[in-house]
């Protein structure tokens, strides 16, 4: 075994130290690049806190109307003063979106399932780069099926979203799928988060697990965390807690928000934690005292 003499095998994460590459921008990864990326991600995450509240309502796109989306119309003005992005479809979007408003946009351009196929991995890149830049987009949003199916189609989607994105300054958010049949563990979601964003993507989104904070210091890109099936509030905000403590820099919230019977009060609590540090219990008494 001549050969493995020397060879490190314990990983080490170095978790007591920051970012080393940040430079004077506020997000990570991203102090090498352009104006014009760097300008899009300021609509992302915020200036000041560095991170960021996206709401995901892109669900429609293989589920249809999901309960809590039936009227995106009458739900997101009530949302808006509390998110600082939208993570959509265009349909959604361009019908149901005064074009006014001014918060940042994540476009989700990868489609091709629904909830009728048993496998969901199998995607294609849905909307034209001119599509986006009319738009006036934040970021594309890309999902990504490591391990499944139709990795070698969402990789091929993802590549492809990035070099079109790089061609014009418009960032890339890959999202990792997590299909019926596919591992929820932290080594599965630090294996897929890596990968994506060695691949070239900006932020990833991604689920919290165990060993969170040793995922987000391997990825040298932001994590936004989803927020998946829908939870007790108290659980929800707790588990965007301890995504912020672990160093997330935003939340990335469905469900946790939309399917809850006070959306509004919902949203305005995670950006406490987001924002304002609040902690999962301040966040819970806050929107408690909200909606008494
Ligand atoms: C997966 C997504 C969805 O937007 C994501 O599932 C977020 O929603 P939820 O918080 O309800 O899980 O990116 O395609």
């Amino acid at each position: 075994m001549a050969d493995l003499e020397g060879l490190k095998v314990e990983k080490n994460y170095h978790l007591s130290e920051p970012f080393a590459a940040d430079g004077n921008f506020h997000v990570k990864g991203a102090a090498n690049l352009d104006w014009g990326m760097k300008k899009r991600l300021s609509s992302i995450f915020n200036p000041t806190s560095g991170n960021t509240v996206m709401f995901a309502f892109d669900h429609g796109y293989f589920m249809g109307s999901v309960s809590g989306l039936e009227r995106i119309d009458l739900l997101l003005p009530k949302l808006m003063p509390h998110i600082d992005v939208l993570m959509g479809t265009r349909g959604a979007l361009r019908t149901s979106v005064k074009p006014g408003f001014r918060k940042g946009v994540a476009l989700r351009v990868s489609s091709g399932s629904s909830m009728l196929n048993d496998d969901l991995s199998h995607e294609v890149v849905a909307v034209d780069i001119e599509d986006a830049i009319r738009m006036d987009v934040d970021c594309m949003a890309v999902q990504v099926f490591i391990g499944a199916e139709g990795q070698l189609e969402s990789i091929d989607n993802l590549s492809k979203v990035i070099n079109m994105g790089s061609r014009y300054s418009i960032p890339t958010l890959g999202v990792v799928a997590v299909g019926k049949n596919m591992e929820r563990t932290d080594q599965y979601f630090k294996l897929a988060t890596r990968i994506i964003a060695e691949l070239g993507a900006n932020i990833v989104k991604t689920y919290y697990c165990d060993k969170f904070d040793e995922l987000v210091a391997a990825c040298p890109v932001p994590i936004v965390v989803a927020g998946g099936k829908k939870l007790a509030e108290k659980e929800a905000l707790e588990m965007a807690y301890q995504s912020i403590q672990g160093g997330a820099r935003g939340l990335d919230m469905g469900r946790n928000i939309f399917q809850s019977y006070h959306p509004a009060e919902m949203a305005e609590s995670i950006g406490k934690i987001v924002h304002e540090r609040f902690t999962g219990k301040e966040a819970w008494e806050f929107y408690r005292d909200k909606t008494k």
